[in-house]
């Protein structure tokens, strides 16, 4: 893993859209298309809305651009303001020239019976464009990355879930209150992440501190499920300077 800190996680976010954009450029140069994983969360609305501003301000076109995203609450229903399919449409899809049919979200609503189908023809259809070009990453308080929970595998594809305790408290106060959060999740797996050709986790702010120490600095773990990333050799941390703060 490779660390890149700034005082401004605004800055920090401009660079990474930055990256993400000359990708873009590039597979339009080559008439290929660019497969972007795609995380929701706070940390990475920064990076939406620069890409926003670089489509509305500068021609960036999403026309050759195919998204999956890393995972969705279960169950959810799309129209749901606290699902990730309304997150996503809300920070960047409504506001650019992507095609809808080229939008890869999990769907939170389909079947108990057709979920484990549903997860494996996910991660086929990752597999069938050749896999994740770049893959943006947040980092949960338990060291999760997409939903993947302490335990994860590190092959582990593309299935569901159970949220931690301290995952559904961090994400309480959006649904106003934990007894609102779903239980559960499908989330690609660390596999899947893992299989990306270049990686970029963002972390900003003191609480993240704790977990990146042990994420950058531990051994690698299914208990930190994120030092998995240790052994990825395209992965570059992009942090502010609190969330490094506890970094030797
Ligand atoms: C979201 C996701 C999660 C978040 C993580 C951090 O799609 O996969 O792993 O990235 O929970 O969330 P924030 O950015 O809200 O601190």
């Amino acid at each position: 893993i490779h660390n890149v800190i700034f005082d401004s996680s605004k800055e920090a976010s401009v660079l990474v859209a930055h990256e993400i954009a000359n990708l873009i450029q590039r597979k339009e140069e080559l008439g290929e298309p660019c497969i972007l994983g795609l995380a929701t969360g706070s940390s990475p609305i920064k990076v939406y809305e620069e890409l926003v501003r670089l489509h509305k301000e500068e021609g960036l076109s999403f026309a050759n651009v195919v998204t999956f995203n890393l995972d969705e609450y279960y169950p959810m229903d799309k129209s749901n303001i606290q699902s990730y399919h309304y997150f996503m449409h809300e920070h960047l899809f409504n506001h650019v020239n992507i095609l809808p049919e080229n939008i890869n979200i999990p769907d939170g609503n389909v079947s108990s019976e057709e979920l484990q189908q549903y997860c494996i023809d996910y991660e086929m259809k990752i597999k069938s464009y050749g896999g994740l070009d770049f893959q943006l990453l947040g980092i949960g308080r338990t060291g999760h990355i997409g939903f993947n929970e302490p335990g994860s595998h590190i092959n582990s594809g593309t299935r569901s879930i159970t949220l931690d305790h301290l995952t559904r408290v961090d994400a309480a106060p959006a649904f106003l209150g934990i007894d609102n959060v779903p239980r559960k999740a499908i989330t690609m797996g660390i596999g899947t992440v893992r299989a990306a050709k270049r990686i970029v986790l963002l972390a900003w702010g003191i609480s993240k501190a704790d977990i990146l120490k042990s994420t950058i600095e531990g051994e690698m773990s299914s208990q930190v499920p994120a030092t998995y990333l240790q052994e990825h050799n395209n992965t570059t941390f992009v942090l502010d300077t609190e969330a490094s703060s506890e970094l030797t």
